[in-house]
């Protein structure tokens, strides 16, 4: 089966990106939007100063999986299919994504990022929040040339991704329920944006308003699973597997689900893990101690658990919609999305 891929986007793709069972046309169709979407990115983060024009393009050309904009493909196989409306929205899309990606390795302190080093690692904190507003601002000059309302839409988007993110930085307040605090968090800094991306796919191919709130509300609760999933992979997976550093959640001190869990539970037995989860884990030593504990801990299986109910509920939204060979293609990433591994 050839993966849904397209230069220079290989590394780390093919678990979400395989899409089981779709046919060869749909597979080539979206393979074509791929390369089109990445041709639009490559061609709006130049930029007439050479520094700017390294610094905006490091991530993109780096790699990463455009799982955003295969989503907005997708679903605009719904309706008429891709076009050039479809494939600008895809690389707002993914713009405002990276915009995101160069803040939250400021926030988490990350070296590593698709397998190269960070924007700040190389070009250091300050230039990395500003090229990531430089590129939000360019998501947003291609957004605005589909419309008002898809200008609105990004920009609630991302206030809301925003509003995630800084509470994602903040402890848990008083007499709220970790865990439903954490959920928010996922919704609001990673689901929003993949609803978005789902929904500009409806409406740019011109599917009916319930189609389009449809896709909405598939893509929120994929962009729940697909950040539970990769909070999993944080502690699961290699380096090699994600392009990022294994337990940077745990180094910058994020309760994430299976943490939660083991902190929720009075087993004595885990007194050693809790001790190391609500200590100083910027210490080598203690960190690979956590997750030595932790890979093992039937706390994983749990919280996988519910990323996988999470992912069935994104599949079940897509039951209103008439059979075809996208909704299937659709139902397959939802799996693709929690049984990845990078
Ligand atoms: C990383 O997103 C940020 C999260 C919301 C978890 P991706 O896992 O889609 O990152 P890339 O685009 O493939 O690098
Ligand atoms: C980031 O979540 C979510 C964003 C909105 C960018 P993470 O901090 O877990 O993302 P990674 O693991 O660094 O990609
Ligand atoms: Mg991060
Ligand atoms: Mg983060
Ligand atoms: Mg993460």
């Amino acid at each position: 089966m050839t993966p849904v891929t397209a230069e220079p986007t290989q590394r780390g793709t093919p678990s979400v990106l395989e899409l089981p069972g779709a046919s060869e046309r749909l597979r080539s169709r979206l393979a074509d939007g791929l390369t089109a979407v990445n041709a639009l990115i490559t061609a709006r983060v130049d930029h007439d100063d050479p520094f700017i024009a390294e610094a905006g393009s490091h991530l993109t050309a780096a790699g990463g999986k455009r799982f955003r904009p295969l989503l907005t493909l997708l679903a605009a196989e719904l309706g008429a299919g891709i076009d050039e409306r479809v494939v600008a929205a895809a690389a707002g899309v993914e713009l405002t994504h990276l915009a995101s990606l160069y803040h939250d390795d400021v926030m988490d302190e990350a070296d590593v990022r698709r397998g190269a080093p960070s924007a700040n690692a190389a070009y250091g904190n300050s230039t990395a929040i500003l090229v990531g507003d430089l590129l939000f601002g360019t998501a947003s000059d291609i957004v605005a040339d589909l419309g008002p309302e898809a200008v609105k839409i990004q920009a609630q988007t991302f206030v809301r991704l925003c509003s995630g993110q800084i509470r994602d930085d903040r402890p848990c307040p008083a007499g709220t329920d970790p865990v439903d605090y954490y959920l928010g968090v996922l919704a609001d800094k990673t689901g929003v944006l993949i609803a978005t991306a789902a929904r500009y796919g409806a409406m740019f191919s011109g599917c009916d308003a319930a189609t389009v709130e449809t896709m909405r509300d598939f893509g929120e609760r994929l962009g729940v699973a697909f950040q539970l999933a990769d909070d999993l992979i944080d502690i699961e997976s290699e380096a090699d597997e994600t392009g990022k550093t294994p337990g940077t959640d745990l180094r910058e001190g994020k309760r994430t689900l299976p943490v939660l869990y083991v902190l929720g539970s009075p087993d004595p037995a885990d007194a050693r893990l809790r001790d190391l989860l609500t200590g100083d884990l910027t210490d080598d030593a203690r960190l690979d101690e956590a997750l030595r504990l932790l890979r093992v801990h039937p706390a994983m299986d749990r919280a996988r658990e519910h990323t996988y109910a999470v992912a069935r509920e994104a599949q079940d939204v897509l039951a209103t919609l008439p059979d075809s060979d996208a909704r299937d293609a659709l139902h397959a990433l939802a799996t693709g999305v929690v049984t990845r591994v990078g």
